[in-house]
């Protein structure tokens, strides 16, 4: 059986795998694909359109009718309908309407299809929560990338402030990222969770240099063992 050309990189917010798979793609010369962004893009529409983010006819019919665009260019990488909406969902609030736009299955359904689609020819490191288990459950190569609640909310504090909305405490962060855990982890449909083969990488201790350099070498051997070309 011929495995997919994809290295899955799943993991909850915070634990430091968006840096680490932008980086890895980087390295590995290969594209990097974030899911959180199409999530991020679905919600925002929704919310500007006044589609209510529930299961049923309207969001169905919304998504039947949307052009959604990944990786146009740098300065483009998302956009629906030809609107780039590359900076503007990286807002804080739309990171709670993209948790509530996550819980819907024809929104899933939708984004699982046009994934799957988006990197049925290329190698690719893609990053989510269910790509080692449910878009692409036949990935060459699965890491589950974590870290401890408090790490992960103290990096969340710091991208605050340097964004300049640093004005919580961090037990106030940490309960948000502990109710987007529980939400993320206990949907009905395509729950967070680590693949039965995804290597866990616990980046609590770890420097990105040395994380980076751990999952380099394990995408290599496993492409060399599965006649993979990176
Ligand atoms: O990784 P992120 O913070 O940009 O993700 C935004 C939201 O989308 C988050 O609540 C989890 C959800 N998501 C998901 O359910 N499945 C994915 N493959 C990626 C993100």
């Amino acid at each position: 059986m011929s495995l997919s050309k994809v290295i899955a990189i799943d993991g909850p917010s915070g634990s430091g795998k968006s840096t680490i798979a932008k980086k890895l793609a980087e390295t590995l010369g290969v594209l990097y694909i974030d899911t959180g962004a199409m999530f991020r893009s679905l919600a925002y529409t929704c919310d500007q359109r006044n589609i209510p983010m529930v299961s049923g006819p309207e969001i169905q019919n919304f998504l039947n009718s949307i052009q959604l665009d990944y990786g146009k260019s740098s300065d483009f990488l998302i956009g629906i309908d030809g609107v780039n909406l590359t900076d503007k969902i990286r807002e804080h609030s739309v990171s709670k309407l993209a948790s509530i736009v996550s819980q819907v299955p024809e929104v899933r359904e939708y984004l699982l299809h046009f994934q799957r689609e988006l990197a049925s020819r290329v190698v690719c490191v893609m990053e989510g929560r269910d790509i080692g288990t449910v878009v692409f459950p036949d990935a060459f190569c699965k890491f589950f990338v974590t870290a401890s609640v408090e790490i992960r909310s103290e990096r969340r504090l710091n991208q605050l402030k340097e964004a300049g909305t640093g004005d919580m405490t961090l037990e106030q962060v940490m309960k948000d990222v502990q109710k987007r855990d529980d939400s993320d982890m206990n949907r009905e449909v395509a729950p967070l969770k680590q693949a039965e083969d995804a290597a866990l990488v616990d980046t609590s201790d770890m420097e990105l240099n040395e994380v980076l350099k751990e999952l380099t070498g394990t995408v290599q051997s496993k492409a060399e063992g599965n006649g993979i070309h990176l």
